[in-house]
C-alpha cells in the first residue's frame, strides 16, 4: 500500500458513517490480516527542510505568534524522546500487530525531535538563549516530573499528549494556521502534522493493552494538561522576554491578530491556544468510550501528503527505508 493511499483500518474511510463498535472490529480483523502485518501504516519519513532563510518572526510577522509557536516547539524533541521511552517500556508486552505500529511510531518521534533540534540553531543563531532553557525544562520534567512517575501513568500522560498533539496537528493542517507561516517552517510543520495523525492511536493502543483503566487515563490528562500548558507558558514568556516583549504585552497583539483575522473570516485561526486545544481536547479524552480514530483525518493526511510531494519535501519512494 502506498503511504498516500491511508489503510481504511487506520484512517477510517468511511468510518464517519458507521458506530464505533463497527470501526473498532473493521479495524481488528485489518490488523489481523496477512497484508496489514506485512506493510506497517506507519512510517517514518525524511524530509528535506533548510531554515537558513528563518525570519526572526516566522509566524504572521508577530512576535507573539512566533514566541507562542517557539516557546511549543522547544518542548517537542524532548517530549519526544519521553514518548518513545515510556512507551518502549512496554514494547515486549504489546501483541505482535499493534508491535509493527509501536516501530513506525518510534521512528516519526524519533524523526520529528531531529528535526526540530535543526530549528534550534536557526533561533540560536537568531540570538536567543535557548539552551539555558532547554536545560531547566528538560531537568524538571524529566529528572525529576518522570522519575517521580510509575511507568503507567507516564505512558498515560504519553497518551493524553499525543491527543493534544493530535488536535495541534489538526488545527495546523485544517484551519489556515500555517498559511501565515515562514514557507520552510510550514513544511516542517505540515510534515510533523501529518505523522501525528497518522500515529495518533498507538499509543492510546498500547495503553489499552498494558493498562486498561479509565481512572488512570484521566489521571495522565491531569498531569499532561499541567505540564504541557505549564511549561509552554514558562517557555513563552521567557522567549517573550528575551525577544523585549511581556506575555501582557503578547495577549494585547494576539487579541489584535484576533480581530484582524475575524474580519478577513479566518474566524478559527486565531482562537485562544487554551479554548482551541486544551477544552476542546480535555472534552473529548474524558468520554469513556473515546477512541482517537474517532475522527477520520484521512483526507487531510493524504492531500497534505500530495503537497508535500509535490514541493519536493518528502519523496514517495523514500519512506520505507528511512531506519528508526
Ligand atoms: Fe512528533
Ligand atoms: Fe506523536
Amino acid at each position: 500500500m502506498h503511504r498516500n493511499e491511508p489503510s481504511p483500518a487506520r484512517h477510517g474511510g468511511a468510518q464517519g458513517d458507521r458506530t464505533i463498535g463497527e470501526r473498532r472490529e473493521a479495524s481488528s480483523a485489518a490488523k489481523r490480516s496477512p497484508d496489514a502485518r506485512a506493510e506497517p501504516s506507519i512510517r517514518p519519513r525524511a524530509p528535506r527542510l533548510a531554515f537558513d532563510g528563518v525570519r526572526r518572526h516566522w509566524l504572521a510577522g508577530s512576535r507573539a505568534a512566533t514566541q507562542v509557536a517557539n516557546g511549543v516547539n522547544l518542548l517537542f524533541p524532548a517530549g519526544e524522546r519521553f514518548f518513545i521511552r515510556s512507551v518502549r517500556h512496554y514494547l515486549d508486552r504489546v501483541s505482535p500487530e499493534l508491535a509493527a505500529d509501536v516501530k513506525g511510531f518510534f521512528g516519526q518521534e524519533g524523526r520529528h525531535a531531529q528535526a526540530h533540534e535543526r530549528l534550534f540553531d536557526t533561533l540560536r543563531a537568531q540570538g536567543f538563549d535557548i539552551d539555558s532553557l532547554l536545560e531547566r525544562y528538560e531537568h524538571i520534567a524529566y529528572d525529576y516530573i518522570e522519575k517521580a512517575a510509575p511507568p503507567p501513568l507516564r505512558l498515560a500522560v504519553t497518551v493524553a499528549l499525543e491527543h493534544f498533539t493530535a488536535i495541534l496537528a489538526e488545527d495546523a493542517l485544517s484551519a489556515d494556521v500555517l498559511a501565515h507561516a515562514d514557507p520552510e517552517i510550514r513544511r516542517l510543520l505540515e510534515w510533523h502534522a501529518v505523522e501525528e495523525l497518522e500515529h495518533k492511536a498507538v499509543a492510546f493502543d498500547v495503553l489499552k493493552e498494558v493498562a486498561p483503566s479509565y481512572a488512570l487515563r484521566v489521571l495522565g490528562m491531569v498531569v499532561a494538561t499541567m505540564t504541557l500548558g505549564g511549561f509552554w507558558i514558562w517557555a513563552t514568556r521567557a522567549l517573550l522576554e528575551q525577544d523585549g516583549s511581556s506575555f501582557a504585552e503578547a495577549r494585547r497583539e494576539l487579541e489584535a491578530l484576533r480581530e484582524l483575522a475575524a474580519r478577513e473570516g479566518e474566524t478559527r485561526v486565531m482562537d485562544p491556544v487554551g479554548r482551541r486545544v486544551f477544552l476542546r481536547g480535555i472534552r473529548e479524552y474524558l468520554r469513556p468510550g473515546f477512541h482517537p480514530m474517532d475522527r477520520d483525518h484521512s483526507a487531510l493526511i493524504a492531500a497534505t501528503l500530495a503537497r508535500l510531494e509535490e514541493e519536493g519535501v518528502v519523496v514517495g519512494a523514500q519512506s520505507a527505508d528511512v531506519p528508526s
